[in-house]
């Protein structure tokens, strides 16, 4: 498995558009038409096409936030697509995008968040590092992953 992070282009967004999840999972993430139209209009959304190898994959989005002095990047969006599932890619992407935004300086936290009931989710995060912070952000559980000590 030869995962990486990609941008989106003139030459893969249709394919990105194609790459859906399971309909038991829609209520969990939004499509990726939305993703991609979301980012054009709220361009501190960044969003990635999960490779592995040329073959994509799945999609993530990512984004800065700013609370005062202390900035935070905060995942917004993460999903492989239904037939590759199951197969590592989710915990392979989330492992490189850490490390990318890793070795980003100035920042203090990795947020994500999920709809509570989305097991796999939680698991997948937890097991990478992230603690629940308590909170609720429109209707989402907030987990938290330090970035410094
Ligand atoms: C969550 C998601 C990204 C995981 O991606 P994935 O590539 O299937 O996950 P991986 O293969 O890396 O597996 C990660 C862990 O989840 C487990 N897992 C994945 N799918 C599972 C399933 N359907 N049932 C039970 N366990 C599952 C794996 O066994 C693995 O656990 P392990 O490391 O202890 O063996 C994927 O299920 C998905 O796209 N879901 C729909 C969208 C979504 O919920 N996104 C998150 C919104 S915040």
């Amino acid at each position: 498995m030869a995962v990486t992070l990609r941008e989106i282009t003139r030459d893969n967004w249709r394919e990105c558009v194609d790459i859906r999840v399971d309909a038991s999972q829609t209520q969990f993430v939004a499509s990726n038409m939305f993703s991609l139209a979301q980012s054009k209009y709220e361009p501190e959304c960044i969003p990635l096409a999960i490779y592995d190898d040329e073959q994509m994959v799945g999609f993530v989005m990512y984004k800065s936030e700013d609370y005062g002095l202390a900035k935070t990047w905060f995942i917004e969006r993460l999903l492989i697509g239904a037939d590759h599932q199951k197969k590592g890619y989710g915990r392979a992407a989330m492992t490189a995008l850490i490390e990318r935004l890793r070795s980003q300086h100035g920042y203090n936290a990795i947020l994500i968040s999920f709809i509570p009931g989305n097991d796999i989710a939680q698991k997948l995060y937890s097991d990478l590092g992230f603690k629940d912070t308590g909170e609720l952000e429109e209707g989402e559980l907030v987990y938290r992953l330090a970035l410094i000590d």
